[in-house]
């Protein structure tokens, strides 16, 4: 392992917030885990100036799912200055935030208006920081399908899609934080790009799920007009390692050890 940092996780639970402490723990730093459950809240300030103490770097995963336009940016925006003034008074090196790839081309969308909000406060804190988008998680296609689920047929949007392991994203925000803070934003995907139709008809079918998936230019993603590269790494971008078929045969695997 590189040099021991102490890293803070505000949302050190959730689906990507877990990964990462797992990563950091398994690398021998010292991981603080932030979350309502343990009496941390970023949107009050409870318990951050304990937490926060002594850190070297902050990674902010933390969430709300809300499409209540006003409701998800006070919290996105309230979370990030809450966050940064308290890293500024305790000297933290570096935040990180994980926000998403198209987020400012997609502010119809009120949760993405939500992650525009937290990237502004962010970039005003006058903290060092870097801004982490990634593109939609594998773990993320079923509320995908469901949501664009009508009379049985899945209707989404045509645009390429470029799915990314919640495990790829947690190691490129745990490399990221250990590293110098870049004031930039860095864009992170997975590593194949393909028509949404197309990944979500594979995820489907990997699940014996019978339901058609159709092509609609005319849809949008949760309110926002998209065109073709809305939800694409515009420029340069890390890649993730785990293609979605490989991240299928996973879940498979895992599914059929659990049952034995
Ligand atoms: N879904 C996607 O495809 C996608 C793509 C790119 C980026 N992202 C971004 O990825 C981030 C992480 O998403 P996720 O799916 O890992 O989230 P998640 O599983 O919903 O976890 C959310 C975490 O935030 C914590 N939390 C909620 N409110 C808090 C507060 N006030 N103070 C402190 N902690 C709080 C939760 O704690 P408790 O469990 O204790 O409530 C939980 O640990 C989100 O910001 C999202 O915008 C998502």
């Amino acid at each position: 392992m590189g040099i021991h940092q102490k890293v803070v996780v505000i949302g050190g639970t959730g689906l990507i917030g877990s990964k990462a402490v797992a990563i950091l723990r398994e690398d021998g730093h010292e991981v603080i885990v932030a979350s309502l459950g343990n009496g941390i809240d970023a949107f009050t300030g409870e318990g951050l100036e304990e937490a926060i103490s002594g850190a070297d770097a902050v990674i902010d995963v933390s969430n709300m799912m809300s499409f209540d336009g006003p409701v998800i940016r006070n919290f996105f925006d309230t979370t990030s200055r809450n966050l940064t003034t308290v890293e500024k008074a305790s000297g933290v090196r570096h935040h990180v935030v994980l926000s998403i790839v198209g987020t400012d081309g997609l502010v119809a969308n009120p949760y993405m208006s939500g992650k525009q909000a937290q990237e502004a406060a962010v970039k005003a804190s006058g903290q060092n920081y870097t801004i982490v988008r990634a593109t939609q998680f594998h773990e993320f296609l079923e509320t995908l399908a469901t949501s664009y689920t009508v009379d049985d047929t899945v209707r989404v949007p045509a645009i390429d899609f470029q799915p990314i392991a919640a495990d790829d994203v947690a190691a490129a925000l745990v490399s990221i934080a250990l590293g110098e803070p870049q004031n930039r934003t860095i864009q992170v995907a997975g590593p194949e790009r393909a028509p949404f139709e197309v990944l979500m008809g594979q995820y489907l079918k990997a699940h014996g799920d019978q339901r058609v998936v159709v092509s609609d230019a005319s849809l949008g993603y949760f309110g926002a007009a998209v065109n073709k590269t809305s939800l694409v790494p515009d420029g340069e971008a890390l890649s993730g390692a785990i293609t979605l078929t490989e991240w299928l045969g996973r879940q498979s695997r895992a599914k059929i050890e659990e049952s034995v």
